[in-house]
């Protein structure tokens, strides 16, 4: 089949990858055109584990081509929309305004019958929108729009997207079914599950999935709290709770608080939307507000472990994305909390694996640091924020050398207290006793 991808972000670029290695034809479309030049260049615009590999092989076998204008999307069978839909400034509502353009532009070149797919996370009833702005724009155009949102986890989209849980299809019509199953017919030897539904069904399944998660890392976050205060250890808890098949162990690791570029963006949209409808989201309303807290409560740990004062000291920081393997620093915790540590006096000194270029961004007076073990030389405290792999093996007597003092504050339970405190570290982490 015959696909273009409106929107080489995250999404776009990673499932029209996808789709090509699973032997569509596919054209990326962006109006960047430095990105574009890149990508034909073979350079990623974001870091995710195998995509430029995956890029390559498919550009090499011809199935896979970048462009800046329309022209593939006449011939195309389906045509995705997978620009951004940030939070709209001041108010939380997703800014539609990409999808709607994109919606345009692709209207006036559509020829013959075509499926319209947004891709991108949209609120419930965009479908409609787009709809109306195709037929406005082009009142002969033969189509459909359908709703076939992304469950793509950062660091591991590639994974998910050729072996998803589930594909979720809102589509009002037959004829856009067809087109859909013909598009995933290479999910169906691993049987994947295919939800059909209707188009605002399938809008709010994305909103659902990832407000449901959000929710989740709350939860535990906030059973961790309790159990640092009655004495138990929440990764226990979260075992002891997760092996009953109702919970499900996943998404149960306790943090600093759930960041990113999805969580964040969807729990808020979400929530705006409910309002909207008056039908009050309250959960999510609720998580959304303990886990912005969370983020800014975290900088707190650091200064109770140094004694009260970080003021003139130096904080080693190891972690910087709100994940690890990928140089997203969107909404990370490390945001709220490097900033919070720099106001109450402290010095940092960080290291990153991959986001140290995007971090520049978003955090100022920072000294970036080659590597893990530059980070801790001559440091009051270390904070780990993101667990990367390659902290989770620090040698320790090094790291008890290099530094002022050894306290160490493990926001992603890394380390083991019991051996932390063998290595003579002051060590705390999150729920667990020390
Ligand atoms: C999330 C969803 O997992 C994807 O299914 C979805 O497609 C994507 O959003 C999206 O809407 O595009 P992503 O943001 O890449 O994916 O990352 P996650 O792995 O879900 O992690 C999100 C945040 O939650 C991170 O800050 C992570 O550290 C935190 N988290 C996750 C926890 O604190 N505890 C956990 O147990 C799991």
């Amino acid at each position: 089949m015959r696909v273009t991808m409106i929107g080489t972000g995250y999404v776009g670029l990673v499932s029209g990858a996808c789709f090509a290695d699973f032997g569509h034809e596919v054209v990326c479309v962006d109006k960047d055109e430095t990105k574009i030049e890149k990508l034909e260049a073979g350079v990623m615009p974001i870091y995710e584990p195998g995509l430029e590999a995956l890029v390559a092989e498919n550009v090499k076998a011809g199935r896979l081509s970048f462009s800046t204008d329309l022209t593939s999307v006449p011939n195309a069978d389906a045509v995705f929309i997978a620009v951004g839909t940030p939070s709209r400034r001041g108010d939380g509502f997703a800014d539609l305004s990409y999808v709607y353009n994109a919606s345009e532009e692709i209207a006036r070149v559509l020829e013959g019958y075509t499926v319209v797919v947004t891709k991108s996370t949209v609120p419930v009833g965009t479908g409609t929108e787009v709809e109306q702005i195709i037929k406005k724009t082009n009142a002969g155009a033969e189509f459909s729009v359908v709703s076939n949102p992304e469950f793509l986890r950062e660091g591991a989209a590639i994974q998910d997207f050729k072996r998803p849980d589930r594909v979720v299809v809102g589509a009002e019509d037959d004829r856009a079914i067809k087109v859909m199953r013909e598009l995933y017919r290479p999910l169906y030897i691993n049987e994947t599950p295919i939800v059909f539904t209707n188009r605002s069904t399938s809008e709010l399944i994305k909103y659902a999935a990832n407000a449901f998660l959000a929710t989740k890392i709350t939860f535990i976050n906030e059973v961790a709290d309790l159990c640092e205060k009655v004495g138990a250890n929440v990764q226990e808890v979260a075992k002891g709770i997760g092996l009953d098949g109702r919970i499900g162990s996943k998404f149960l690791h306790a943090g600093p608080g759930y960041g990113g570029s999805c969580f964040p963006k969807d729990t808020l949209a979400l929530v705006r939307t409910a309002q909207s409808v008056n039908a009050p989201a309250r959960i999510v309303e609720t998580v959304v507000e303990v886990n912005d807290a969370r983020k800014k409560q975290m900088a707190d740990r650091v200064i109770a472990a140094c004694g009260g004062s970080i003021e003139g000291k130096t904080i080693g920081v190891l972690g910087l994305t709100f994940k690890p393997n990928t140089d997203d620093m969107r909404d990370s915790p490390a945001i709220d909390i490097v900033s919070a540590l720099q106001s109450a006096g402290a010095k940092i000194s960080a290291y990153d694996p991959a986001g140290v270029e995007e971090a520049k961004l978003v955090l100022n007076d920072v000294d970036y640091v080659e590597g893990p073990y530059q980070a801790l030389e001559g440091a009051d405290a270390v904070v780990i924020i993101t667990e990367w792999d390659e902290f989770r093996a620090l040698d320790l007597e090094r790291v008890k050398s290099l530094m002022k003092a050894p306290i160490m504050v493990d926001l992603r339970n890394i380390y083991r207290p019991a051996e932390m405190a063998e290595h003579g570290f002051e060590y705390s982490s999150i729920g667990r006793p020390a």
